[in-house]
Formats: structure tokens, sequence, C-alpha cells
């Protein structure tokens, strides 16, 4: 019988990511620090492959977009100009009674979710959510810098030496992976929302007018990359922001929204369209002319921008919770994560029937063939089928078992970790069978 969980409480992933090396508290052993957590051994593996599959699609395989890679503290004018100095808030309010802060637009009562007192919150009031710190020996306003709330204005500030340095003709994009920093009021949903998170956006640049077509297709775009990666298209959708929601620089703004069972629906992914708005601000507070030369039209224009962006640690989350399975074999229970093979942390793992000195040696054998080829893991210790379960646990898509026959046909056995088949395969042809097992869909 085969049983899906309807319901997977994040309590749970929050334990086998702990267990399973995959994210620890950051800090923990001071009692950690809210908001902000560390990538584990496997952790690190599977989010470098998350962005990976971002770069390759938005960079690699397309003609029309190149990468960079920027600092993350910025001449301070640059959040001046891009309005989150003056914008970037959320409205802040106190209980009275426990002291506790929240965000007012996540509160549906007026009851304090910590201590129960009702009618106690003070008025909200705005509070601006970048980091601040300083630049340099002396701690006085003039060296007040920024850790950047999003990555997105480095785009924007290298418009021009991308333009010219790269010869770039409208439409084109620019994309960044990298780090990014919010002093969220209530961080949480484990790695949902943290303060400390890394961001995968793409500024694409256009003529105006044609920014409509291009904004319905980068929707299109964007989640079909979701599913390509195996999120099962039933929890996801897309969402338009009503009026009201829209930041200050968009024009029209969609979210592509993930289904965490009880939690609901909640983004993953925003795609905005920005407009005119980055540049013409950035041109009017650094003086530089931001326009392209139009030479089909012979003038200067100043490029519309849609843009797709997406957090890695949000991705992470939604990949562990929709590849998370519980069924039961033989009257047991068995976990498993259903990870696309591309961003399972290990790919193929290499298991000894037993400990045994005629078996390790051609098991270290063939490990030594994979590894060159593929991430792999070695495990002689516990018996094979507890061995099984813990690569299934962590999402291995292949285990390779050397047995006593293997000393005799030099072939070995690859296991499957979602329909647990096992093939019986040459050692020599081991590398192609697993290359071919391992291909996407
Ligand atoms: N440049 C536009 C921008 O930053 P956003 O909707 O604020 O837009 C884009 O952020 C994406 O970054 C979100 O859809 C989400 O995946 C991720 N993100 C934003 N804040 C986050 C946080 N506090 N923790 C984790 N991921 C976050």
């Amino acid at each position: 019988m085969t049983q899906e969980s309807t319901e997977l409480q994040f309590d749970t992933l929050v334990s086998l990511c702990k267990r399973r090396g995959f994210v620890f508290p950051s800090s923990e052993i001071y009692g950690g620090i809210g908001g902000f957590w560390d990538y584990g051994p496997l952790g690190v593996e599977m989010k470098n492959n998350i962005k990976r599959e971002w770069w390759r699609a938005m960079v690699q395989e397309r003609d029309d977009v190149v990468g960079i890679d920027a600092s993350i503290i910025m001449n301070p004018r640059v959040w001046e100009a891009s309005g989150h100095v003056a914008v970037f808030t959320d409205p802040m309010v106190d209980c009275k009674n426990c002291k506790h802060r929240f965000r007012a637009d996540h509160l549906d009562s007026d009851v304090c979710p910590d201590c129960g007192a009702k009618g106690q919150f003070t008025e909200a009031r705005p509070f601006n959510l970048m980091f601040k710190t300083y630049v340099g020996p002396v701690e006085e306003s003039a060296n007040e810098v920024y850790l950047r709330p999003e990555t997105a204005q480095a785009m924007f500030t290298n418009f021009e030496n991308v333009v010219t340095s790269m010869r770039r003709k409208l439409p084109f994009g620019i994309a960044q992976i990298g780090r990014s920093f919010r002093n969220e009021i209530t961080p949480g949903n484990f790695i949902f929302r943290d303060r400390e998170f890394e961001q995968m956006e793409m500024e694409y640049f256009c003529k105006p007018g044609t920014d409509e077509a291009l904004y319905a297709g980068w929707i299109q775009e964007r989640l079909n990359w979701h599913l390509s990666l195996g999120v099962r298209e039933e929890n996801l959708r897309v969402r338009p922001h009503d009026k009201k929601e829209l930041s200050h620089y968009s024009k029209g703004t969609s979210d592509i929204e993930y289904h965490f069972g009880a939690l609901g629906w909640s983004e993953l992914e925003g795609i905005a369209n920005r407009t005119d708005y980055d540049l013409k601000q950035h041109a009017e507070f650094s003086g530089k002319s931001l326009t392209y030369f139009d030479e089909e039209a012979n003038e200067h224009i100043v490029p519309y921008v849609i843009e797709p962006a997406l957090g890695v640690d949000r991705t992470f989350l939604v990949l562990l919770y929709d590849g998370y399975r519980e069924e039961e074999v033989r009257g047991e229970k068995r976990v498993y994560l259903k990870l696309d093979p591309a961003v399972a942390p290990i790919k193929v793992a290499v298991l000894p029937l037993s400990r045994n000195e005629k078996l390790t040696p051609l098991a270290r054998d063939v490990h030594a063939r994979l590894r060159p080829h593929f991430m792999t893991q070695f495990d002689d210790a516990q018996s094979i089928g507890r061995r099984y379960r813990r690569q299934d646990e962590i999402g291995t898509p292949l285990c390779v078992t050397v047995d006593f026959d293997s000393l005799d046909d030099n072939a070995v056995t690859i296991r499957e970790r979602d329909s647990m088949e096992q093939s019986r395969v040459r050692i020599e042809e081991l590398v192609d069978a697993l290359r071919e097992k391992l291909q996407p869909n």
C-alpha cells in the first residue's frame, strides 16, 4: 500500500534536515539566532545544484542574458534612488502587555498571538527592513551603509557597463545570484522567511511597448522551470497582485505561489514589470544618462524592465516539501525524498553488501570509477536495508550494490529510489548506465 502524505508538518522537515545534514540553526551551540540558518554538507550540495540549474536555464542556455556578481555593500545613494530608504518598510506593532513585536499585516485579530492580551497593540508604524552598518573606522552617519535587501539594484547600476562591454542590443537580461539581507520583523517557517538569504534575480531590459508580452512570457517561462524540477503542478499557481499590493516600482506583479499544506498558498517567486522606474531614478540620482540608443528609431530611450526574482532558500524548501514521501513497504514505513536528480545532493551511493575483505576492494574500485563523474557516497556501515533507507531519506536517486556475485561476473546492481527496482549492469558499462538513468525525463 502506498500512502502519500497530504499534510507534511514543517517540524518533520526541520528534523530530517538537521538529522541528515541539510540545514542547521545558525550558531546553535549559543542558542541560535532568529532568522539565520547554516547549510550542512548535504544542504550545500543541493543549494549549489539549485543555483546551477537556474543559471543554466537563465544564462547558459540563452543568447540574450548575461550574468554578474556584484558587491553586497553598495554606495548608499543606490538605496535612496531605488526608494528602499523611504519605503522598504513593514508596518510594525508592539503588544503593550508582553512587549513582543509583530507585523501588523500578519495579524488577523486584535489578540496578541504570544500572550493572548486583547486590544493591547500600539498604532502601526513603519519599520525599515534594511540592515545598517558602517564603512571605515568611524561609526557616524556619514559612513552608514546598508546590506543589500535585493540583488536587483546592481543590474541597474551596471546597465551601462554591461551594454558597452558586452555589445548588447535590446531585449537582453542581466542575471545575478547572491546574498540579500532583510531585518524581517517576524522571520519564520524554517527557511521560508530568513534575515539572510540568497536570491536569483534577472532584469530583462526591453523596449517600452513590448513589456506586457514579455511579462506574460516570463511568468510562463518561470512556472515551467519549477515544473521541470518536478514540483507537482497542483501545488503551484500564479497569482497577480491587486493594485494596492504592488511595490512602489511595479506596474504589474505576479507571484508564483506554492501550496504548503496547512500553511496554504505562499509566495515562491515574483515576476514584476518594473517599467523604467529604476533606470530613471538612478539617472536622476547619479546624474549619469542611463539610456539606450535605438538605431531603428534613431533615438535614445529608457528601457522597461521585466524581473523574475526567486529565493534560493525558498526553492530549497519547496523542493524538499514537495518531494517528501512516506509509504508503507512490507509493513514498514519508508520515507524518501523524490528529488529531481539534477538537485539531489548525492547522485549515486556505492554500497558493498557487507563489510568483507573480498568485497571491500572491489566496492572501493567501483566508487573510484564513479566519483569523477557524479557526487557519490560510499557507505558500508550497518545492514543493507538500513543503508537503502538512509539514502532514500536524503533523496539519492540511485544506489549501486556490490555483492559476492560481482566478484565473478564483474557486474553490480543498480537500485532506483522511487520504484526500488533493481537491475544488473556490468561494471565497465556502469558510468553510462547511471548517466542514462540520471537524465531528465
Ligand atoms: N527584486 C525584487 C525582490 O526582491 P521580493 O518579492 O521581495 O522581490 C524576491 O523577493 C524573492 O526572494 C521572493 O519571492 C522570495 O523567494 C525571496 N525572498 C524574499 N524575502 C525573503 C526572505 N526574507 N527569506 C527568504 N527568501 C526571501
